[in-house]
């Protein structure tokens, strides 16, 4: 498998037999981890991270996998550098891909992550965009594997907006690696006709399925994983709130939602998660409309069978591995 030189923008781009050698490598790299092994390969090398919106997770992942790796790494946000403002992205392409030997890319479009690989001589990844979230799934399917031993045939349930950057990436991840994808939300939060026709196909060849239903019972029957996310994400305006509070409480991740699952379902959420109202935004919100957590009960983000801070260090080994796979 050599997957030198690639971007890394969306799993639409990746095989079954790519994205399972992504999550072998990352594996052994969490192996060498835990055991103290170093993995500095990548000595002398540097990558930039370009951050347009806010992160916990993605940031330490990069930061940290790079200097697992023996790398250097500069972080770049809009407000202080020359990015969006003073130079378009074309030039920056050229400009950080003449210094750096990897470039990541967290922001709106996808269309800008798609400029910012066109005009670079080096690899370019995705660190969240308005339509997907790739490297996020490396992190869920592994936790997912390391859960159930495999992946073929489980049933993944998602909740809430599916029309976004995670119902569209588990939609395109489960389908490609013969997993049964369930997207429990209304019509309008349904992922578009283009990409559910795309991934009809993919769920074709490898044995998996599509379930899009209003009716958030069928869409947990029998599930092996529930997954959720947060209502609003980044970028969207405050106003929205309301409306997604009542558009999507009635499919808010609950025990009775999980009563419906299989007794041995776990719980998966992206983060950060609105499961309590300890945070600004959860304590506004929680107040303004008489609840005590938003996506996910705290009952269900704090049970056994809930594996989000498994899943977010996963995030950090499968970017070590993805960075590693398509450096030169
Ligand atoms: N899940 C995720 O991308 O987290 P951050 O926003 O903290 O990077
Ligand atoms: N849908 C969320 C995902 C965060 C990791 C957002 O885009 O804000």
């Amino acid at each position: 498998m050599n997957l030198k030189g690639r971007d890394f923008l969306t799993l639409r781009d990746f095989s079954k037999e790519e994205i399972n050698y992504l999550l072998d490598l990352a594996a052994e790299y969490k192996d060498k981890k835990k055991k103290g092994i170093p993995h500095d390969d990548f000595r002398g090398k540097n990558i930039a991270l370009i951050f347009e919106k806010t992160s916990t997770r993605t940031r330490c992942s990069f930061e940290i996998a790079a200097h697992d790796l023996g790398m250097g790494s500069t972080y770049l946000n809009p407000k202080d550098s020359q990015i969006g403002k003073k130079e378009s992205i074309a030039d920056t392409a050229r400009v950080l891909s003449s210094m750096f030997e990897g470039i990541e890319y967290r922001g709106y479009g996808q269309e800008i992550v798609e400029e910012l690989a066109k005009y670079s001589k080096v690899p370019v990844w995705n660190g969240l965009t308005n339509e997907y979230h790739p490297t996020q799934m490396l992190a869920d399917f592994l936790t997912i594997k390391e859960q159930f031993g495999k992946l073929e045939g489980l049933k993944l349930a998602y909740m809430g907006d599916a029309r976004y950057n995670m119902g569209n990436s588990l939609m395109i991840a489960c389908t490609k690696m013969g997993m049964h994808f369930a997207a429990g939300t209304t019509k309008e939060y349904f992922p578009n006709d283009e990409l559910v026709k795309v991934c009809e196909g993919y769920a074709k060849e490898s044995g998996g399925s599509i379930l899009l239903t209003e009716d958030p019972a069928e869409a947990a029957k029998d599930a092996d994983i529930i997954y959720t996310d947060v209502w609003v994400s980044m970028g969207e305006p405050d106003e929205i709130w309301e409306k997604r509070m009542h558009d999507l409480t009635p499919y808010k991740v609950t025990e009775e939602l999980f009563s419906y699952a299989k007794p041995t379902a776990i719980f998966l959420h992206c983060l950060p998660a609105f499961h309590d109202d300890k945070t600004g935004i959860g304590k506004e919100i929680c107040e303004k409309y008489g609840v005590k957590e938003l996506e996910v009960t705290d009952e269900v983000f704090e049970s056994p069978r809930s594996k989000v801070f498994e899943e977010a260090e996963n995030r950090m080994h499968t970017i070590k591995a993805m960075m590693a796979a398509t450096l030169q």
